[in-house]
């Protein structure tokens, strides 16, 4: 009845929730379980979604989830530049230490 009523309205007034999911209900499984999964077994975002079953019923969490591991990858890269990029003191001069 709630579904028929949604669906009825017009895309401008039907209510919207800004919050991101963090975690597959119908797996019970974090998005940051996911990716710890991924990164600990090599697995491709496929392959862990069948393993965890995360992602596999009402699909309500896949966009949250898509970018969570985007944001997640960004940081990650960052981070990794971050470590290579040499540190440079006031001056633009390579720091020591
Ligand atoms: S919330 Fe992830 S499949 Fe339902």
């Amino acid at each position: 009845m709630m579904r028929r009523m949604l669906l009825n309205m017009s895309a401008a007034r039907r209510p919207t929730c800004t919050r991101r999911m963090t975690r597959c209900e119908c797996a019970g499984v974090s998005f940051e379980e996911l990716r710890a999964l991924m990164d600990a077994r090599r697995l491709a975002f496929s392959d862990a979604c069948q393993q965890t079953g995360c992602g596999q019923t009402c699909t309500a969490c896949l966009d949250d989830l898509g970018a969570y591991l985007t944001d997640a990858s960004e940081a990650h890269q960052r981070s990794a530049s971050d470590a290579r990029e040499p540190r440079l003191d006031s001056s633009g001069e390579g720091a020591q230490g």
